[in-house]
Parts: C-alpha cells; structure tokens; sequence
C-alpha cells in the first residue's frame, strides 16, 4: 500500500489496545474497497484521553473507534452523540465531520444485526440477558427496539441489573426485569426463554465459564455470545451438545466494525472480507 499526503487517517483508541482485531479487519476492508486510508492502533493511557480526542481534530483523522477503557470518557469529550451512544453513555465510534465529533456506539446495533445475519429473529421473545454491564447496556438498548416479549436481565450483581432495567423501564413499552444469577432462579427463568445472551466476559479465554443450567431452555430456543475468544466458548459448546442453535461472538464483532466503516466511509462493508480475515487469526491462535 502506498502512503502519500492524500492518505486519510483512522485508528483505534484502547489500553491495552495490542489484542484488538480492529486494525487487522477495518485494513482488510480500505483495501477491498480500494480506499487512500490506513487504520492504526493507538495504545492511550487514561490520562491522555482527552488530548488524544483533541488530536482528532487536529490531525483531521476521519475518525476512530473506542475500546476498554476509554468509552464512557469519550461520550463525555466528543461534540455530539447519537441515540444509542446517548443511551449507553457509551461510544465505541467517532466520526470527525469537519472538526465537529459525532460519537456512536454500533455495538447493540451490531449484535442485533449478527442475530439477523444468523437468521434469528428478535419480535416477540422471551429474552434472558447474562450480565449488566456496559455492553449489555448497549445491546439491551437495541434489543428493545425491535420488540421482544421480553427481557431478563440476570446479574452476579443484582442491583446492578436493577438499575439497568430502571433506566430501560422508564423508556420503553417493553417488559423488562432483573434478577440474579443463582442456580435456582436460573432454572426456574430459563424454562420461559427463548433466547439467552451472555454479555459477560466469562468464558473467554482462560476465565472457564458460567455454570447454566441451559437444558432448561425451551426447545428451538437459541444461545448467543458475545465473547469470540474462543470462536467457540463452552456455554456455546454445551447449547449445541443438546441440540440448540447457537450465534457466536464473531458475528458481532463484524457487525461493529462494519457499521462503523460505513459512518466513517459511506461505503458498504466488506462483511465476507472482513469476518475471513477474523476467523483466521481466530482459528490460528485456537491451533
Ligand atoms: P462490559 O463493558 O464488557 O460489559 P463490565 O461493565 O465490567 O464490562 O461488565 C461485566 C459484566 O460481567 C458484569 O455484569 C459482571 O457482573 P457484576 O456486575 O456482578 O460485576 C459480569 N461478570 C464479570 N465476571 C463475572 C463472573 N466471574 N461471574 C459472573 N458475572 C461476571
């Protein structure tokens, strides 16, 4: 690739930032598409998040994505955020238009849109949700978009799920309750599920896994996580042992970053491209 004045800048903001696919998938998809811009990590310490935001500006990047742990900081230094990135307090993208910093956050939008790409539908489930932190906030928020029965939202911490379902509550038509994490209650809300989505970090690499009792699930129902690292975690593993469909971390991912590639490009995603080049360093650490 050849790098000249013209060549447009993008990156990533994260501490630590060195894990991150991003750089790998968001070149894979400039160059598909035969565009002058170069996407690059930056490893940026808390301290200098708000001049890192600054230099945004200053060197007319076209804009960044926002990782662990700067995404609630950056909603509070960008010029304007959209609904979900209002909602979650939370951006993951920024979108440099002349100077002025659009904050998004595509991450409840990508992982909606990784269940349809799986051809699993939303309207009308009964949804349980493990976790309450910060992404199962911004997925939360798209979820209730798009009708569900409703959603559960089971937390180790259950005020913590109860201030998520407050906050939801007062927005939304949707049914939506919190409880906690305990084996016993488990059994008893998974027999009414029909999707169950983990937005824990349990289960990635090395952190074992939740103990749910997922044959309590009702026939036909669908187990999705948000973690890709393992491709296959062992809750996902467990759900297709007893014959349950199941909608990894990947596709989310994709989603994300995607959706963030068109608000920064006003191209259409290499989605194929993009999700290959993902599985493949996926797989060769798997090996
Ligand atoms: P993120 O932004 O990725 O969602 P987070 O805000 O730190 O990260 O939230 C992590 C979620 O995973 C929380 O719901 C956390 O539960 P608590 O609120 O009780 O801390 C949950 N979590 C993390 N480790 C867990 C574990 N070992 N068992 C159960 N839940 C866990």
């Amino acid at each position: 690739m050849d790098i000249t004045s013209n060549t447009k800048l993008l990156g990533i903001f994260g501490h630590p930032v060195s894990h991150s696919l991003s750089p790998l998938m968001q070149n894979a998809a400039i160059r598909e598409c035969g565009l002058d811009m170069v996407y690059l990590p930056f490893d940026i310490e808390e301290r200098h998040i708000k001049d890192a935001v600054q230099a945004i500006r200053a060197l007319s990047m076209v804009g960044v994505n926002v990782t662990i742990p700067h995404k609630e900081a950056v909603s509070e230094l960008v010029d304007e955020l959209s609904e979900e990135a209002s909602l979650s307090c939370s951006v993951n993208t920024v979108v440099n238009k002349g100077g002025r910093l659009i904050g998004y956050n595509t991450d409840g939008e990508g992982f909606v849109r990784s269940l349809k790409r799986a051809g699993v539908g939303i309207r009308g489930r009964n949804i349980l949700i493990l976790g309450a932190g910060g992404a199962a906030k911004g997925i939360i928020a798209s979820l209730i978009r798009m009708k569900p029965s409703r959603v559960v939202v089971s937390n180790r911490t259950v005020s913590r799920a109860e201030g998520l379902v407050d906050m939801f509550k007062a927005r939304s038509g949707t049914a939506i309750e919190a409880t906690s994490l305990s084996l016993e209650t488990l059994k008893k809300r998974l027999k009414y599920t029909d999707l169950l989505i983990n937005t824990t970090p349990v289960g990635m690499e090395g952190r074992g896994g939740l103990d749910i009792p997922i044959q309590e699930l009702s026939p036909g129902s669908v187990v999705a996580d948000i973690v890709y690292k393992p491709i296959k975690t062992r809750l996902l593993r467990e759900a297709e042992g007893i014959g349950l469909r199941t909608v990894g971390g990947v596709g989310m991912l994709v989603e994300q970053g995607a959706l963030s590639f068109e608000l920064w490009t006003g191209h259409d995603a290499p989605r194929d491209v993009m999700e290959r080049v993902v599985i493949k360093v996926l797989k060769g650490h798997e090996d």
